[in-house]
This record gives C-alpha cells, structure tokens and sequence, in this order.
C-alpha cells in the first residue's frame, strides 16, 4: 500500500470524528445547561455518578474536578498525609505518583512486571519488608488492562494498607471478572478527553464500596464541607462541572460499542502484525485481564525512535507513555534512586511506543499503519 506511493494521515486520536455523529446530543446538553445557568455540579453530577457506580459495580461513585485529584482524594480520604509513604509504579503518567507527593506522604517506587507493563507484586511484597508501615498502594490499570490484584489486595490486607487504584485509563476494565475500580479501598477514573470516557475538558471520579469513605470523599472536594460552611476536614475545590457530566452521560451510552471497536482494533493489529513476523513485541494480556479497554495500544521496538520517526513521516500519529519513569524524574532526584534501579521500568520507557487505537479508526487505518510498521523493517538503509 505505502510502497504504492499512497500517503494516509492516520492521528493518535481522531475526537472530531468520534464526536460528529454525537454533535447534535451534545449541542441539546449544552444549550439546556446555560438555559439553565447552572453551572456546578447539581442532578447532571448526580446522574453521572448513578450510572459509573453502577457500571463499575460500586455502591458510591463522587464526582471530582480530575483524575488526579481523584488519586489526591483517595489519599486525603485514606488518611495519607505527611510523613507517610506509599507504593506505586515507576511507570505511570505523573499524577499516580504527584497525588502521593500533594498529600505531604513520600512515594516508594516498584518496578514493573516486564511482560503487562504493570506493578510487579513480588516486587510489591519486598518493598512492603523493606519499609514497614507503608500506608498505601497505588496499583495503575495501565493501558487498559488491570494490574494483577489479588496479591496485591492479600498483601495489603497483611500490612494493614489501604489500595487506591489508578483507574485512569481502564474504565470498563475487568480483572478475573471483576471491575476495575471496584477492587480496592477506592476507585480513580480521569474524563481527561483523550480517555476512552472523555469529557470536553477535566473532569474525574472515586469510586468505593465503603459509606463512610464515600461521605469523607464527597466532603473533600467542596473543602470538607457535609454541610454548607461547615468544615469537619480541610479539603478542596474540586467539584465537577454540570456542562462536563451532562456531556458525559451523553457520551457513557457509547462507551462499550467504542471499548468494543478498541478491541477489534487491537486484533487486528495483532493478526496482521504478528502473522508478519515483524520483530516488534505486541502487548500481552494474561488470562486475569479479562476485560482490556485498550486506551493505549503499546508495542515494542529496540528502534522506537526511529520507528516512530518514519511513522510520522508517513502520516501516523504515535505516542512515547512514557519516556522517563517516575523514580529518575527530576522533581524526585532528592528520593535517591538511580538509573538502573528499576531496570524495567527504565527499558521499557525506551521502547515502548502508542500505536492509534481510537474508535474511530477504519480497517484500512489499522492496516496502513501496520504496512508502514512493516515497510520500515523492510528498509535496508534504516538508521536504527
Ligand atoms: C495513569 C493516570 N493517572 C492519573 C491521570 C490523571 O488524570 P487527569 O489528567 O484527569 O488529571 C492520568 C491521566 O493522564 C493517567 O493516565
């Protein structure tokens, strides 16, 4: 196709596309809340939550102004506060670990399972003997698919911590069955728009299955407050937006059938380009993700830089997440790791790439974009 001379552009993430079809809906939402000039929060908030409780299969679900400070919540809520420290990933998006640092607690990193890019609980084990009194763990569903929790949860329940899951990109995740978010003490989901639940702006939610939990929760984000200008914590603005749940609710009733064509997007991906015996690593899902939503299609390459360079020379929009692991991020040099202290982590920022797998895609998108990914390991005069 490409050797054809036929040049596609085929973009990381197509939202005016996705949209198009839904732009009358969403236009009716929007036009009814400024005819209503009501603004923040309110039945739209309260809606929305209705509907992920119960999609996430948890009784309480609170809507907040992100998903990071969904992650910050969660942690107020746990009681992690100064002089604590907490578990997570070396290999996340910044918030997981800036939430632990915002709460005044100091973040212990883990390393990866090589294999599900997600926190190793073996490694979660040893780093519990090492530093008695953790507070809590921050197991990331990366990608899509659910990091394995019942070691996690058993370890947790031994060392009396709390388990808060980064949900941000995994909203509609199952593990053995099981939904994501609904597995630890609380629950995170980030509507930034690029997530497979995306608003027209920020937006995010905690999800947990624990009454008083869900009051403390509800109580931080509008500063602590249970009843108005009354205070029992000090807590935060984060309120969710009426105009960004009323959109959302509006776009939840789409969700599976784009979780559904992530899916088969993913498939064919894997079909063309592992027949090819193109030597890039696919991702691997284990029998206990038994639901990816595919927010990221991850592949692997030894060349990912110039891979991805001659992917967009060819008009495919691809994404490095993420090219330095938490642990060796600069705002973190004074915690005193070092490179090659999580060596896992550290390879796979190097080589790990995005592929597009929006919704919106066609067959013949997933298939340019792996005749390009074969064209570049055909060419002899590649500089890898
Ligand atoms: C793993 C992870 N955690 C947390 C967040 C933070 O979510 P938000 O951008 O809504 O604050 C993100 C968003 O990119 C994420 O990918």
């Amino acid at each position: 196709m490409i050797l054809a001379g036929v040049k596609k552009s085929v973009p990381l993430l197509d939202l005016a596309t996705l949209h198009a079809p839904l732009r009358d809906e969403i236009i009716a939402e929007i036009t009814r809340i400024v005819d209503s000039q009501k603004f923040i929060m309110g039945e739209d908030v309260k809606q929305l939550e209705q509907l992920v409780a119960s999609y996430t299969g948890t009784p309480y679900a609170i809507g907040c102004a992100s998903g990071s400070d969904a992650l910050f919540l969660a942690l107020a809520a746990c009681g992690v506060g100064p002089g604590d420290r907490v578990l997570t990933t070396s290999y996340s998006f910044f918030a997981t670990a800036g939430a632990i640092t915002r709460v005044g607690a100091t973040p212990v990193f883990v390393d990866i399972d090589p294999v599900t890019y997600n926190i190793d609980p073996v490694l979660v084990a040893q780093a519990l003997e090492r530093h008695p009194g953790i507070k809590a763990i921050i197991p990331v569903h990366l990608f899509g698919a659910c990091a394995d929790m019942d070691p996690i949860l058993e370890l947790a329940k031994a060392h009396n911590c709390a388990v808060i899951e980064d949900g941000a990109q995994s909203i509609g995740a199952e593990y053995k069955g099981r939904k994501a978010q609904s597995m630890g003490e609380v629950g995170c989901i980030s509507f930034f728009p690029s997530k497979n639940l995306g608003g027209f702006g920020d937006g995010g939610m905690v999800t947990t299955n624990d009454e008083g939990l869900a009051r403390k929760l509800a109580a931080l984000r509008v500063h602590g407050s249970l009843k108005k200008y009354y205070h029992e914590w000090v807590g935060v603005n984060s309120r969710l937006d009426t105009m960004q749940a009323a959109i959302l609710k509006v776009k939840f009733r789409y969700l599976d059938s784009w979780t559904e064509a992530r899916n088969q997007h993913a498939s064919l991906y894997r079909q063309i380009l592992g027949d090819s015996g193109t030597p890039i690593g696919l991702p691997v899902t284990t029998p206990y993700q038994t639901r990816h939503v595919y927010n990221q299609f991850v592949i692997r390459s030894s060349e990912r830089d110039a891979l991805k360079a001659w992917l967009q020379e060819h008009g495919v929009g691809t994404e490095v997440y993420y090219p330095l692991p938490l642990h060796l991020q600069p705002c973190y040099l004074d915690l005193g790791y070092h490179e090659g202290d999580l060596p896992h982590s550290e390879a796979a920022a190097k080589e790990t790439l995005a592929l597009p797998v929006h919704p919106a895609m066609s067959t013949d998108d997933i298939e340019y974009v792996c005749e390009v990914i074969k064209s570049y390991f055909l060419n002899p005069a590649r500089q890898a």
